[in-house]
């Protein structure tokens, strides 16, 4: 994994003074329809696979659902002047397919179309520059029940909703994203079952990942055909991946991880082919016959850009000779074909979410995907942290949050200073919100939410990033 390196650093500033990005670098925050919404039955909404896994007893921690999450819904206008206050340039948040296209087909419903201008009215006037997400995981439960992701109709559905979206809103709106981590979509949602619909069959996990790369493809189409003056991508989740030691059977754990995780979505996506030795590692669970011609050139494609969503690594081995797997939810079955492989702990700091806090991995993964795709302008669409906050006496000192922040926009501003074209940073996330299948246990927020009152308390996290906006760049450490 070595890395290239074109310097660029004219433009950067690195010195006693600290690390100062590009001028225009984007500095945003993110956030999902369903994490932060509420009102799940206003304005025509239907119910998404969200509501209906969130509502199944078991799924969720605790039993939360996101019927209320942060009352956003109610509460945009404020939640804008907040973000303005912060100095944000760019606010990412997705829009609700359900709110949109209550039955999953046919035109537009006009009180989620509005819901959503208003919001971007409101973000414009603020001088906050929108970027939505067409699908952030809530498909309606109507297209659920019709087959979901597994079913071939669906990235048909998908480009449809995606079109009349972005006819309604592309006057407003000039930055889009087709889908958050159809990673997560995929394997967590049709794999391992641990995300909405909660399926689990590893061939459907497969072709949902299809699906959702022929969706993406075929909504780009449109949106490109529509207004080419537009910038249309899509966000992955990508990891580091090592092997535990350099012996044979780790680095084909490594091989196979980072074959599920990154490149089986970057080269279908970017390259128009699925890796060959993934293909192969997946021949008991399907023999790819719901690939169709035509299906990968849709694909590929061009985009705009590419958004990265950056948490962690994943430290890999082989099997152990007569040891079950961990039974964490990396090692179920949202690695059809390479369940065996082992996730190692290394015993380094971890966040509340357990996951191991590895900067450095940013860099890697950002110098990896600019080896590969030399040309495509890179944003990071999600980077962040859950850790356990404290109110004392209205206030959250969340330094190790800020620390985390602090630590990956140093690995940003290295990628950059090596040649990367990184012109962005999504910050998730605005808002403590519904974590998916952890309620409302875990905080990412860089502001506070205090559920049963609603209010917002912006932490140490959200002023020290508001200073690192204003300033374009990072203080000396
Ligand atoms: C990502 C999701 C986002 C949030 C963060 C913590 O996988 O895109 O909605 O849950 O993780």
């Amino acid at each position: 994994m070595s890395n290239p390196a074109s310097p660029q650093s004219t433009q950067l500033l690195e010195d006693g003074a600290g690390s100062t990005f590009p001028s225009g670098f984007v500095w945003g925050a993110a956030t999902a329809a369903y994490q932060i919404e509420g009102a799940v039955a206003e304005g025509g909404r239907t119910p998404s696979i969200w509501d209906t896994f969130s509502h199944t007893p078991g799924r969720v921690l605790h039993g939360h659902t996101g019927d209320v999450a942060c009352d956003h819904y109610h509460r945009f206008s404020d939640d804008v002047k907040l973000m303005a206050e912060l100095g944000l340039k760019a606010y990412r948040l997705s829009v609700a397919w359900p709110r949109i296209q209550p039955d999953g087909v046919g035109p537009g419903n006009q009180e989620g179309l509005d819901f959503y201008r208003r919001l971007v009215d409101e973000l414009l006037e603020h001088d906050i520059e929108p970027w939505i997400t067409l699908y952030h995981w809530d498909l309606p439960q109507s297209i659920e029940d019709a087959g979901g992701w597994p079913a071939r109709d669906t990235a048909f559905r998908f480009a449809e909703y995606a079109t009349l979206t972005h006819a309604a809103l592309g006057d407003r709106v000039r930055n889009w994203i087709t889908l958050n981590e159809p990673w997560c979509s995929a394997f967590l949602g049709y794999g391992s079952g641990v995300h909405a619909p909660g399926r689990t069959v590893p061939a459907e996990a497969v072709r949902s990942a299809h699906h959702l790369m022929l969706g993406h493809g075929l909504a780009t189409q449109a949106m490109r055909a529509a207004r080419p003056d537009h910038e249309v991508g899509v966000t992955l989740n990508l990891y580091a991946v090592s092997p535990q030691t350099d012996s044979p059977g780790d680095a084909d754990a490594a091989r196979r991880i980072d074959g599920l995780a990154n490149r089986f979505f970057l080269d279908p996506i970017l390259r128009g082919s699925y890796p060959a030795d993934v293909v192969s590692d997946l021949a008991a669970v399907t023999d790819f016959g719901h690939v169709q011609d035509g299906d990968l050139d849709t694909i590929s494609t061009p985009l705009s850009f590419l958004g990265i969503n950056y948490y962690s690594r994943h430290v890999v081995a082989a099997p152990l000779e007569g040891v079950a797997p961990e039974p964490y939810w990396r090692a179920q079955s949202c690695w059809p074909g390479s369940e065996q492989v082992r996730f190692v702990t290394r015993g380094v700091p971890v966040t509340d979410m357990n996951w191991e806090i590895d900067a450095p991995g940013l860099v890697e993964v950002l110098q990896l995907v600019h080896r590969d795709y030399p040309e495509l302008p890179l944003y990071i669409t999600e980077n962040g942290s859950a850790f356990v906050d404290e109110l004392v006496d209205g206030q959250v000192d969340d330094g190790d949050r800020l620390g985390y922040f602090d630590a990956h926009l140093r690995a940003c501003h290295t990628a950059i200073a090596s040649g990367v074209p990184l012109r962005g940073y999504f910050a998730w996330s605005l808002l403590d919100n519904y974590e998916w299948a952890w309620g409302y246990t875990k905080r990412f927020g860089m502001v506070y939410v205090d559920y049963d009152s609603q209010l917002r308390i912006p932490k140490a996290s959200a002023r020290w990033y508001a200073g690192v906006i204003r300033r374009n760049g990072l203080t000396a450490q």
